[in-house]
């Protein structure tokens, strides 16, 4: 059983091959345009995925080395997104459906993270925790089964991602602010300066980022050019740890609270090197086993939607061309 992956919600235009559960082929094309706008124009984006999506698309195809004709069915994401970013990808798949007469499976872009650990790996056994720490999201979900999702845990105010996207843009960073954060910081010390870890009163089981990021707005005020100029490196070290801090404590927390042995992280920020690293550390115990995606999966991917493409078509959960783009989405 292939099926064809597409997903356009931001800034990556992306298409995979899944034979199952295995990838056959992804290609992803990362939108750099929007870095020198310091943030995702969303015009911008629906016009660079028209002019990415047929080539993608065939690129995907070619490098699975299998016919067009073999594909069985099309997942696209059709939210939350970009409204004119969703539109591109999920007309693309309209187009093919028609011509190649398969049908489309609409899928929600978050499902997507939340299933890429599934990947070519063996199943993870239900029930698990799945965190998802991307810029739009910072949630845990307990995942009892396929279709069967709790929320146990969400950022009040901003993501961790957007956090560091904010974050970079103070300290005169590129877009997306996580990679050049987690760049500057290679050389930095991280308990130079002190950030919150935002401990909300009467709410232990959600996150907030907001404190963190106007520590930095104050911090940044407060100092001379020159005292930056010599310490940026140890600021960005000491803001990307107390992010990283956050989100590992919540979700250690959550995990006691709830008795799962089993989580799984997915979304863009867990492409940062030094997350994974302090993971692999806190792994060390009998109480629970946390796993990453690979790592070409963390950001946003076309095969994460191919993947839960599979296990919906299994269920013969499919959809005809009165499927549409919607910007909010919720799970
Ligand atoms: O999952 P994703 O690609 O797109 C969304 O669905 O939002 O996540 C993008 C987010 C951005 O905020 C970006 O700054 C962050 O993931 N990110 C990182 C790293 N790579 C991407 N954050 C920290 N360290 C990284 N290496
Ligand atoms: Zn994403």
């Amino acid at each position: 059983m292939h099926i064809l992956g597409i997903e356009t919600s931001c800034d990556e235009t992306s298409a995979a091959v899944s034979k199952k559960r295995n990838i056959l082929s992804n290609i992803t094309i990362n939108q750099l345009i929007h870095s020198k706008y310091g943030g995702v124009v969303p015009e911008i984006a629906s016009r660079e995925h028209l002019l990415l999506i047929s080539k993608v698309v065939d690129k995907a195809i070619i490098d699975a080395k299998i016919s067009i004709d073999k594909i069985d069915a099309i997942a696209v994401t059709n939210g939350p997104g970009l409204k004119g970013a969703l539109i591109v990808g999920v007309n693309f798949a309209k187009g093919l459906s028609i011509a190649l007469d398969i049908p489309i499976i609409p899928i929600n872009h978050m499902e997507g993270h939340l299933f890429s650990n599934f990947i070519g790996l063996d199943e993870i056994k239900y029930p698990f925790l799945s965190m998802l720490v991307s810029g739009g999201h910072t949630q845990i979900w307990l995942i009892e089964s396929y279709q069967n999702y709790k929320l146990c845990s969400t950022t009040i105010d901003d993501a961790a991602g957007e956090a560091f996207d904010k974050g970079a843009r103070m300290l005169g960073l590129g877009y997306p602010g996580g990679p050049e954060i987690e760049k500057l910081a290679l050389d930095g010390k991280k308990e130079k300066y002190k950030f919150p870890i935002a401990k909300i009163k009467n709410d232990k089981d959600n996150f907030s980022f907001s404190g963190v990021k106007t520590s930095l707005f104050y911090l940044l005020k407060k100092i001379d050019s020159n005292t930056y100029n010599n310490n940026k490196h140890h600021i960005a070290a000491s803001y990307q740890e107390a992010i990283l801090d956050a989100l590992i404590e919540k979700l250690i927390f959550v995990s006691k609270k709830i008795n799962v042995y089993d989580i799984v992280i997915s979304g863009g920020v867990t492409a940062n090197k030094r997350f994974r690293k302090k993971i692999d550390k806190t792994n060390k115990n009998d109480l629970y086993k946390i796993k990453f995606p690979d790592i070409k999966y963390s950001t946003d991917n076309a095969a994460m939607i191919a993947v839960v493409g599979y296990l919906k078509y299994k269920e013969s959960i499919t959809s005809d061309l009165s499927c549409s783009a919607t910007a909010r989405y919720k799970i």
